[in-house]
């Protein structure tokens, strides 16, 4: 498909919200001007899910030209704490100093999921230096998934019992767990990783780790039945924040277990509309790789 058919899909309110996400995927692996128009056409869109889903593309994309539209996203007060949260998170990826700035202005907002975003990108940036700004160290092992990570992996200098201890103690700080858990998901063991994952899920009370930690299990793919079980939990937990249970949702859909799309089917009905769509897509994302349809993102940059 090309760039005007996936943009035409992508806009189209009346195209079912899986076939938007595929064109918004595509249109992130071509990457190029043209795409990131389109993207940033679509964050007008009134789905928040949509609008989340965008601005973490154009992060991911260290897209420059659309940190104007994403910083008055940041700013806009009235949007869902989600949506800017994503803005945040890709005005870090991103990490020009006109990003920096706006960090530093919303490390100070009065919404949690946004201060504490926009504090550790902020942080993050501030503290760069060589290793950072360049993409990260490679001796830590960047990502293996082709993701952006909000912060680097900690250090290979550091044991994975260490790693874990940090990673489970929620009065460490927040972007030092982050560092732990993509150290610990470069490093492996998958079923381990999963497990402690898992465990995470299950007992803090960080909104912001807990969508983090959804996002990695659903990278690992990884079928053991401690993490899904917490994966199932946080999804069925109408008190969550929709950011987390979001994020479950598609990490199911990512790991794509057959026991568990009944699930997905079920929540497709959620009275929140972020949840109902992120099931939605879900059950795309599990259909494509139960398939083996599913082209993975790294193979699309690589094609
Ligand atoms: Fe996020
Ligand atoms: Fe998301």
């Amino acid at each position: 498909m090309s760039v005007p058919d996936l943009r035409a899909e992508l806009l189209d309110a009346s195209v079912p919200i899986p076939r938007r996400f595929r064109a918004l995927f595509a249109l992130r692996s071509i990457g190029g001007d043209a795409s990131v128009d389109a993207l940033l056409d679509g964050l007008k869109d009134p789905s928040a899910l949509f609008r989340h889903e965008v601005a973490f593309a154009l992060g991911q994309m260290q897209a420059t030209r659309a940190v104007p539209k994403l910083k008055e996203v940041l700013e806009d007060a009235s949007d869902h704490s989600m949506v800017r949260h994503e803005a945040a998170e890709a005005l870090g990826a991103i990490a020009s100093d006109e990003c920096a700035e706006a960090l530093r202005t919303a490390s100070e907002d009065e919404c949690q999921v946004v201060r504490e975003t926009a504090l550790g990108s902020a942080k993050e940036k501030l503290s760069a230096g060589a290793a950072g700004a360049e993409g990260g160290d490679a001796a830590n092992g960047d990502s293996p998934y082709m993701s952006v990570d909000p912060v680097p992996a900690a250090s290979l200098s550091i044991s994975m019992e260490t790693l874990t201890r940090v990673l489970l103690d929620e009065s460490a700080d927040m972007w030092d767990r982050y560092g732990a858990m993509f150290a610990l998901r470069n490093r492996g063991p998958a079923p381990d990783v999963a497990a402690t994952l898992g465990a995470v899920l299950a007992s803090s009370s960080s909104a912001l780790l807990k969508h983090e930690v959804c996002y990695v299990l659903g990278q690992i793919q990884e079928k053991g039945a401690a993490a899904r079980d917490a994966l199932r939990q946080t999804l069925m937990d109408a008190s969550e924040h929709p950011m987390v249970r979001h994020e479950a949702a598609e990490a199911i859909g990512s790991i794509a277990a057959a026991d568990t799309e009944s699930l997905l089917a079920t929540y497709r009905a959620d009275a929140d509309r972020i949840v109902a769509e992120s099931c939605e897509v879900a059950l795309d994302i599990m259909a494509s790789e139960m398939s083996g349809e599913f082209v993975p993102l790294q193979k699309a940059v690589e094609a």
